[in-house]
Formats: structure tokens, sequence, C-alpha cells
């Protein structure tokens, strides 16, 4: 088994449609690691994310978001971890993410004007994904940046070639 790393959490972030989730599990796969993804908790304790952000807001969601992810890195078994887009907004979550190996995963404006589809799984997004996904990772880049300790560029590779990359920069 390739063991890689150390006794800390894998956490991926980037932008909507960088391949967190299903690159996550590929890596945990591979890596022998459990895997967990923030969205995917957020669901199964509250409902979906278009319904939670309109009944009680953005700002709502990134404080249960945070409370999540806390207790997601407080994992008994050092685990690959997939954090919502936005996770980084919150200066909570950033100060935890410290001590956590992270790894961003970049995208083009194309691979996330394929990726995307009609945005509705992803409030954040409104009526016009892809301009707001455009505005939205302008905003957010040097956040995504400054977090991670791994930056993977852009990558259209077959995901276990994805995940090759990753486990050799690790
Ligand atoms: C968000 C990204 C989503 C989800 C929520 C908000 C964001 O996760 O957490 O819709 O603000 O970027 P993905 O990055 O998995 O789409």
């Amino acid at each position: 088994a390739e063991q890689r790393g150390d006794g800390r959490n894998i956490v991926l972030i980037g932008p909507m449609g960088s391949g967190k989730s299903t690159v996550g599990a590929a890596l945990a796969r591979r890596l022998h690691r459990p895997h967990v993804d923030s969205d995917h908790f957020f669901v199964a304790r509250h409902g979906p994310i278009p319904e939670y952000f309109s009944l009680h807001g953005e700002d709502a969601f990134r404080a249960e978001e945070q409370s999540i992810v806390a207790e997601l890195l407080d994992s008994p078994r050092p685990s690959v971890i997939s954090l919502g887009g936005g996770a980084v907004l919150s200066a909570g979550t950033r100060e935890l993410l410290r001590d956590q190996q992270v790894v961003l995963l970049d995208l083009t404006e194309d691979q996330a004007a394929l990726r995307l589809g009609d945005g509705s799984s992803r409030p954040i997004l409104g009526a016009h994904p892809v301009q707001a996904w455009k505005r939205i990772y302008a905003e957010r880049e040097q956040i995504y940046r400054d977090c991670a300790d791994i930056v993977m560029t852009p990558d259209d590779a077959h995901i276990d070639v994805r995940v090759d990359h990753i486990v050799r920069a690790l």
C-alpha cells in the first residue's frame, strides 16, 4: 500500500467544478484512507444545500459548514477530506486548515463551463452560472492559494492520472 504524507489529513480545496469530490474519493482509495466530503455531510445533516440557502442564507450555511469541517478534521484516522468550494471563506476554517496538508485543485474557465451543468445544485451560482463562476473565482483565487500547501494546475487527465500527480506532490 502506498502510504504518503504524515499524520495530517489531506484536504482538497478549490473552486466549484474542480473535482474535489471525485478526485478526493479516488485519492482516498489509492492511499487507503477514509474519504469524507463536507457537502455530503452537510446534506446528510441538513438536507439539500439550495433549500438551506433560501431558508437560512449564506452566513448560516458558512457557520454550519465550519463546524462540520472542524468535526471532519478531528477524525481518528488521517483522512482525505473534500471541502465545499466556499469553505475557505470562513476565517475559522482557514485557521483549522493550517495544521493540515492542503491541496488546491485548480481548473480553467473552459473546464468549469463544461462541468457546472445548469448550476442548479449550487445556489451561489444563480441564474448565470458561468459568469458567476468567473467572478467568484476571481474573488477567491488568492484565498485558495494562501491556504494551499500544494497547487495542482488545471488538468484534463484521467482521474487515475490526476491522483498520480497528487500522490507524487504529497
Ligand atoms: C459553494 C460550493 C459548493 C457548496 C455550496 C457553496 C461555494 O461546493 O458547498 O453550494 O460557495 O463555492 P462544491 O465546490 O463542491 O460545488
